[in-house]
């Protein structure tokens, strides 16, 4: 915590124009793993590696976040500390200096609509996570077995009055934060709040051993088996390693904005995903065990979390505090990831309408609130209202979505497509158009390290994203057959 100590008020008076900077690079670090653990790890990785058979999603998604999230991560804060305003601006002023055409503003404004659309699902969500803490700390659970358990999830999400109950409640919670600016309460609640969470994850560890069921859970999570995965499975795996570590669209790169100069973007964004990933495969572990354990499925969709977890609180001692504890703590993670979300929003909002953050705030609130309607409908109004998109070649059938409710639909675009778009865009940008004398010194790191570097982001990323959507649309199936049948 010793470095670059710089309050509001110093900075005011320094070259950055009165823009907030966090107090330390301890700080951002700690910030920027609050928008990265949320609902993403403990929720959506469980269930979307259910989803898709286990193993061979978890290593596709490993090496994601290693080849294709760690580069993009260091660029899109690098991106940030330099452009120093909103995404749009960011990437308009920095496409100016060097040399390039100001529309690479678009890719701000891609990253405010996506965060946007993201915000409005994942505040639904973690809606369900509040609505569970009332009901494990007044013992609603113990003593249930698994059909009953099932029975409290379905219950909820079928009343959409109660959802917008608590929808609203985690959106106003959100806005009150950021109308506030990010730095002040924020810094405080993650320091002490994120090790709470991890600790309770290890405590639940030890009940995931003690189901008898811990190693079949291990060797779900950990042995790759190709036939199970699809292609879709590795978008969704390669989608995932994006919106778990926040990047694509923005969030990182605001966050970047704020971070003092002469800190290490490296050693940050490393931390960061270790400890992103950490807290998913601990998730994983404890969800898995007791999946098997009560011989329920590994593909129970979005409600995983909310069906299995109960159980273990509800026969474990002292199941009703750490229960309640534990759906607190989530929905402390979801908060600060979904601040993250809609921060883009905000410093855009703020600077084209020349309005205040409070206003800025209220109003994309607003717009969030009826946006998040879609997906508190997709659980029971328009449950039955789904589409189905495939792609039919002669090579084979491409299903691009199938029964998909409002919410998958946007879940899909968000994560599929908008993220790693935004990511590829961030890397080409990154790597291929800004001065090299720009990000050397930005990175600030040694020629061994800038060279790999380098190479991740103009090659290896951009060329395994593109790969990944082509494989998703069938063309690479296609590719394939056509070479197979000039006989090579
Ligand atoms: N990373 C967050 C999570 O895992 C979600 C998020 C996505 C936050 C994109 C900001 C930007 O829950």
């Amino acid at each position: 915590m010793s470095e670059a100590v710089t309050t509001a008020s110093e900075s005011s008076q320094g070259n950055l124009g009165g823009r907030e900077q966090w107090s330390s690079r301890l700080v951002f670090i700690l910030a920027a793993t609050g928008s990265a653990v949320g609902l993403g790890n403990i929720w959506k990785f469980p269930y979307i590696t259910g989803e898709n058979g286990g193993g061979a999603f978890v290593l596709v998604y490993l090496l994601c976040i290693a080849a294709i999230g760690i580069p993009i991560m260091m660029a899109e804060i690098m991106l940030g500390r330099r452009g120093r305003q909103d995404p749009v601006s960011t990437m308009k002023k920095l496409a100016q200096e060097s040399g390039h055409s100001r529309s690479w503003g678009l890719l701000g404004w891609m990253g405010v609509i996506a965060g946007f659309l993201i915000l409005s699902y994942y505040s639904v969500i973690a809606g369900w996570a509040m609505a569970y803490v009332p009901r494990m700390a007044s013992g609603v659970f113990t003593g249930m077995d698994s059909a009953a358990v099932n029975n409290v999830f379905a219950e909820l999400v079928s009343n959409p009055e109660v959802l917008i109950t608590w929808h609203s409640l985690f959106l106003f919670m959100t806005m009150a934060v950021v109308a506030r600016g990010v730095r002040g309460g924020l810094e405080k609640a993650v320091t002490y709040l994120m090790p709470m969470l991890f600790v309770l994850l290890l405590i639940l560890i030890f009940y995931a051993i003690g189901t008898g069921h811990f190693e079949q859970g291990l060797q779900y999570l950990f042995t790759p088996d190709f036939s199970k995965i699809t292609t879709e499975g590795i978008l969704s795996a390669m989608g995932h390693a994006f919106f778990t570590l926040s990047l694509g669209m923005g969030a990182i790169m605001v966050y970047g904005s704020y971070l003092p100069p002469g800190t290490s973007i490296a050693k940050a964004s490393i931390a960061v995903a270790c400890m992103d990933t950490l807290v998913a495969i601990m998730a994983g572990m404890i969800i898995f065990p007791i999946v098997f354990a009560n011989a329920l499925e590994p593909s129970a969709g979005p409600g995983l979390i909310f069906k299995t977890l109960p159980l273990a609180f509800s026969h474990m001692d002292y199941g009703r505090f750490f229960g309640t504890l534990f759906f607190l703590l989530l929905v402390f993670a979801a908060w600060t990831s979904s601040i993250s979300l809609i921060e883009p929003a905000i410093t855009w909002a703020m600077k084209t309408f020349q309005i205040t953050r409070i206003k800025a705030a209220v109003i994309s609130g607003g717009l969030v609130w009826f946006a998040g309607l879609l997906t508190v409908f997709s659980f029971n109004l328009t449950s039955e209202l789904t589409i189905t998109s495939t792609i039919s070649t002669q090579y084979g059938e491409f299903v691009i979505l199938k029964d998909a409710t409002a919410f998958d639909f946007l879940d899909y675009l968000t994560s599929n497509i908008m993220l790693p778009l935004g990511g590829l865009l961030i890397a080409v940008y990154a790597g291929w158009l800004m001065k090299k004398e720009y990000s050397r010194e930005e990175l600030n790191v040694n020629r061994f390290w800038y060279t790999i570097w380098s190479l991740l982001v103009r090659f290896v990323a951009p060329i395994m994203v593109v790969i990944v959507f082509l494989n998703a649309m069938g063309v690479v199936a296609f590719i394939r057959t056509m070479y197979g049948s000039f006989g090579f």
